[in-house]
């Protein structure tokens, strides 16, 4: 096992009718602002059922975050809560409303250009307001951790931060609030959780018994669980055992001690640029190819992933890591996020755009060995057509 430092402060208040214990973890004295996406908040009454646990509070809303967080989107909520004095943001929504109200809570105390927050991956963030979040799309893991994914258009930039700054005090996972997804989120949120388990597992081995459990426990979970939202919506057990996946997929605990891959995200993160695939597409898409082409690289958990996760035990080693390949694309069609770039009308000829945006922001040695160079990503993405 790797060496490593594990601390997470986030505070996580679990259950149907936890949203009205939000007032107990802000004090009366604050000034609020709660931060929301495009409307599934106040058509689905969590708004609503926030507000009246907050009544009495000193509240100002801020709706509008739309998915891939936009950079001078959040810039305006940084203007109206300097101007407001806010001292507590509270997020409703999935991993972009959180990400986004992350980024606001650096950026409000930040004496300089807050764009220059998204160079060095946040490593210039020295404070932040105090976040709480109420989730309603599990997926991203935001809600527990210290990252946020930010997109600049005008820059074609998607880039992840990280500063513990950014940790959540606390996190309400009411897993009633995600009933009212649509099949396309159900399915993106599933692939998404799982896809950071993958990234987190799928390396070398460091004898990491415990991670490896766990993470097999997580991918095992959602195999279970994921297609069963789909046609039971309301299944409370079924959201609430996704809920608490995705928040344990990338709360720290599974990665710590391991290494970690992150090439598909990040390769990701240009394929939303540039096409406007969802988050959870671009994954779906680049992960088989992805394990394809580094194999050799990544032999043994898979194989293990072959054996432990999917019953793949019979056949040559590269039979049953082929069929490994196979069951995890399969999984993700039967979560309904296609798994090639045709179905997204991505063609060969776009290729080179991505590998030289990956380029011009550095990304140019990705993986868990350092390996992804841009000739490997070209290789990649003509496996996804
Ligand atoms: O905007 P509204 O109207 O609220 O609708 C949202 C949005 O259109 C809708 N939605 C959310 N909860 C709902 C609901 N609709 C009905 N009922 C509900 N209960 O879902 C749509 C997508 O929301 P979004 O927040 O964009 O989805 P997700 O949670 O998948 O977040 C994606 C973002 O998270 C980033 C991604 O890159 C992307 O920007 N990630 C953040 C990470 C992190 N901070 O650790 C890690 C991830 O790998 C990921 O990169
Ligand atoms: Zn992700």
């Amino acid at each position: 096992m790797l060496n490593f430092v594990f601390q997470n402060p986030t505070k996580i208040i679990f259950g149907k009718g936890s949203i009205n214990q939000i007032a107990g973890e802000i004090t009366q004295e604050a000034k609020v602002l709660i931060t929301y996406g495009g409307g599934s908040a106040k058509r689905n009454g969590v708004l609503a059922e926030v507000k009246t646990a907050l009544n009495g509070y000193d509240i100002t809303e801020f709706g509008g975050i739309e998915p891939n967080p936009e950079y001078e989107i959040i810039m305006k909520a940084v203007a109206l809560a300097r101007e407001k004095k806010i001292n507590f943001l509270l997020a409703i929504g999935g991993g972009s409303v959180i990400d986004g109200t992350k980024f606001m809570a650096a950026a409000i105390p930040f004496k300089d250009d807050p764009a220059l927050l998204l160079d060095n991956a946040g490593s210039a963030i020295r404070q932040a307001s105090p976040i709480g979040v109420v989730v309603t799309l599990p997926a991203s893991g935001s809600e527990m951790n210290n990252r946020a994914v930010i997109t600049r258009k005008a820059f074609m930039l998607k880039r992840a931060i990280m500063n513990p700054f950014l940790f959540p005090r606390f996190a309400v996972l009411d897993p009633t609030s995600t009933y009212t997804l649509p099949v396309r989120q159900i399915g993106n949120g599933v692939v998404d959780t799982f896809a950071h388990v993958l990234e987190q597992y799928i390396t070398y081995p460091v004898d990491g018994k415990i991670q490896d459990r766990f993470a097999e426990g997580l991918l095992l979970t959602l195999i279970e669980e994921g297609p069963k939202a789909l046609i039971e919506p309301e299944n409370y057990d079924v959201r609430a055992n996704l809920m608490w996946c995705a928040t344990l997929a990338l709360n720290g605990l599974i990665g710590a001690g391991v290494p970690q891959d992150w090439a598909a995200h990040r390769v990701g993160y240009e394929l939303t640029v540039l096409y406007g695939l969802d988050h959870a597409q671009t994954i779906a898409v680049l992960v088989p190819a992805i394990f394809k082409i580094l194999e050799s690289n990544k032999r043994q958990k898979l194989l293990q992933y072959a054996g432990r996760v999917w019953g793949i035990n019979k056949g040559n080693e590269g039979a049953r890591i082929d069929a490994a390949i196979d069951k995890t694309r399969e999984f993700f069609e039967s979560m309904q996020v296609k798994t090639r770039l045709c179905d997204y009308g991505i063609t060969a000829e776009t290729i080179p755009a991505v590998v030289e945006q990956l380029k011009a922001h550095g990304m140019v040695k990705l993986g868990e060995h350092q390996s992804v160079t841009p000739e490997v990503v070209q290789k990649i993405l003509e496996l996804c057509l």
